[in-house]
């Protein structure tokens, strides 16, 4: 699958794309049956909630279910990061975010790279994060927010916040985003389940809690190019994954494919 001239421009112009009606019906109940098998491990990959110990995040999901390991080579996310980015591609990150009914808490306003880059010594802000929505996202279940054009002002100054939530992430200062909104505006991701969305390693963004009675859990893959990998590896693998194999796209039936194995 190839991005349009139109979609191209748009992740150019504003830092991010909708991809909507990527994944069918069938195809997300497939990711949702194992999205439940992967949440039910008990494991350090499952990071929960500070307050109401709920999954947050589900860690290394291609190493954890055969569903997760044809996902992150499906050809409707690998074959447009290859277009953007023109080269060969290592799988760095895979997740669920599920932010629970009632439960889920905040991202921080951050951009992906300050933590790739503190954290794991990533040179530079080149890896994409290309997501998939497995129930409808609405404007009530803690859409992702977006800084539009947030990442022409290059990576801005960021902090290490241990305490607001249970994942210690680098964050963008109240003040810049005020800055960076100021100039390009917000924007909120939002639409149905099976809906593709890809962004860049130093758009701002982040999504407030989900007070209402719908999870909003969302497939994450994180591509980077083979040449920017990581330099540092004091994280647990989970979080960085340091196989740099370059990722190739296998067929475009590769979720169903995974019914027939059954
Ligand atoms: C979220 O799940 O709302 C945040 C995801 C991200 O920062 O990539
Ligand atoms: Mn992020």
């Amino acid at each position: 699958m190839r991005l349009s001239e139109t979609q191209l421009a748009e992740f150019a112009e504003n830092g991010f794309v909708m991809l909507p009606d990527l994944f069918s019906d069938q195809e997300v109940s497939i990711l949702k049956e194992a999205q439940k098998a992967v949440f039910s491990e008990d494991t350090d990959a499952n990071i929960v909630e500070k307050k109401s110990g709920e999954v947050r995040t589900a860690m290394g999901l291609h190493l954890r279910h055969e569903v997760f390991a044809n996902m992150v080579r499906h050809p409707r996310l690998v074959e447009p990061a290859r277009q953007i980015l023109g080269t060969d591609l290592y799988i760095q990150q895979v997740k669920i975010n599920v932010k629970a009914a009632f439960d889920g808490e905040a991202w921080q306003w951050h951009y992906d790279f300050a933590t790739h880059h503190a954290e794991d010594g990533v040179p530079k802000p080149l890896a994409l994060n290309l997501h998939v929505f497995l129930e409808d996202v609405n404007e009530f279940n803690g859409p992702l927010y977006f800084i539009k054009g947030s990442h022409k002002h290059g990576a801005a100054p960021a902090h290490h916040d241990t305490t607001t939530t249970s994942y210690p992430l680098w964050c963008v200062d109240a003040d810049v985003v005020a800055g960076l909104v100021q100039k390009g505006g917000l924007a909120s991701a939002t639409g149905k389940a099976g809906s593709g969305l890809i962004f860049g390693d130093i758009l701002v963004h982040g999504s407030p809690p989900n007070m209402s009675p719908w999870d909003r859990p969302i497939f994450s893959l994180i591509l980077n190019t083979i040449e920017n990998r990581q330099t540092a590896f004091a994280r647990p693998e989970y979080k960085h994954h340091a196989d740099f194999t370059p990722v190739t796209a296998l067929g475009d039936d590769c979720l169903l494919q995974t019914l027939a194995a059954e």
